[in-house]
């Protein structure tokens, strides 16, 4: 960043492009039209302040901002869709992919997805789902794909991005927030041509265009190949952290299922037996060890008035945040809390939550 600010012309401390930095939209459109396979110019590019901001500024562009959310789900997107004066509603989503016959009946005119590595599932969506996906989309509906995570595939390539199929019904964001940190609030969009300009202005109105100087220092990282070595240090130690995640949920709760694929920061297990996860994660936490039931993702349910659990108790376990070297204590201790163990030390572990999203005071 200090090199940055050395470096920096006098033009780049004006009001920045509210579009981007070109340098950054340049930098952004090749890395991922090489790696993700993204059909992208820099035109295409709104840099925006990671996925929440993609997110307000797609629905402000919309013309009739009903949108659907996967169910389960990243939480709050319902918040954020409902403050950018869209209209969120629940679609059904399991380890087979999107209900896309509910989204023919909702008739939302976006839907937003999680196609290459489903948040909170880990699965990622079948070739068919995709292209059912795809076909809901003609007729101008707009498909955001929210592509979090596809720099942690530790078995294989990730398939590609969806927008590659069609680049003029999907809106693809991408974000640092996985890949180097939550604070940055960096990300993009790469957008269909009809919405960029719109995009553009609804982003000067709000607050202007993001900091020249991080999209600057975010360019030269790209460019400089420090920012892929990065990610290839970051997939081995995540790849570690996963592997021993496996190997102590085998060891101290054989008769768990681990689900999802070899992929990102998180991983569901369904229980054995009749377990509750509303006793489970409290307990858990009061042992200093956050984790999350996959409950806590679904908010259709409490919306339809069907607040009924699901009858495994499935939890989903977080390793972006936990040192390789305390997750088996950490599974350990999780182990005994599900068998309702004995009384126990000081809690000493903490952190399987995928990544904290800070929410308001008593918020969900
Ligand atoms: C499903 C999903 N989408 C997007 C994000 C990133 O959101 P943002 O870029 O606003 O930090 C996360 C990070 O937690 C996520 O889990």
């Amino acid at each position: 960043m200090t090199t940055t600010v050395r470096g920096a012309a006098d033009r780049v401390l004006g009001y920045p492009d509210p579009q981007g930095a070109a340098e950054l939209r340049s930098s952004v459109a090749d890395y991922l039209r090489r790696v993700r396979a993204v059909d992208v110019e820099p035109e295409r590019v709104v840099i925006c302040a990671g996925f929440t901001q993609a997110l307000s500024l797609l629905v402000g562009v919309l013309d009739h901002p009903v949108v659907a959310l996967e169910d389960p789900g990243l939480i709050g997107r319902d918040r954020v869709v409902a403050a950018a004066g869209g209209s969120p509603v629940p679609i059904g989503v399991d380890r087979c992919g999107i209900h896309l016959d509910r989204l023919a009946d909702l008739d939302p005119s976006a839907v937003v997805v999680t196609p290459t590595h489903q948040f909170p599932l880990g699965v990622a969506l079948a070739s068919d789902g995709r292209a059912g996906l795809l076909d809901w989309a003609r007729d101008g509906r707009l498909i955001i794909e929210d592509d979090y995570d596809a720099e942690f595939r530790y078995d294989r390539s990730p398939v590609g991005a969806l927008q590659g199929l069609a680049p003029e019904r999907v809106a693809y964001v991408g974000t640092t927030s996985k890949t180097l940190a939550p604070a940055l609030r960096l990300g993009w969009i790469v957008a269909p041509i009809p919405l960029v300009a719109r995009l553009t202005e609804l982003r000067r109105h709000s607050d202007a265009g993001g900091p020249t100087l991080d999209q600057l220092a975010l360019a030269d990282l790209i460019d400089s190949g420090a920012y892929e070595r990065h990610l290839r240090r970051a997939r081995r130690r995540y790849r570690e952290r996963r592997d021993r995640l496996i190997t102590a949920l085998q060891r101290h709760l054989p008769d768990a299922q681990v689900d999802g694929m070899a992929a990102g920061l998180h991983l569901v297990v369904r229980l054995a037996g009749s377990q509750d996860s509303a006793r489970i994660v409290p307990a858990a936490e009061s042992r200093g060890l956050a984790i999350a039931s996959l409950e806590r993702y679904r908010f259709g349910r409490h919306r339809l008035g069907n607040p009924e659990p699901d009858a495994a108790a499935e939890l989903v376990l977080g390793y972006g945040n936990i040192g390789a070297d305390a997750i088996t204590d950490a599974v350990r201790e999780l182990a005994e809390v599900i068998a309702d163990g004995p009384a126990h030390l000081p809690a000493r572990v903490s952190g399987l939550r995928p990544t904290p999203r800070p929410g308001p005071p008593g918020g969900r």
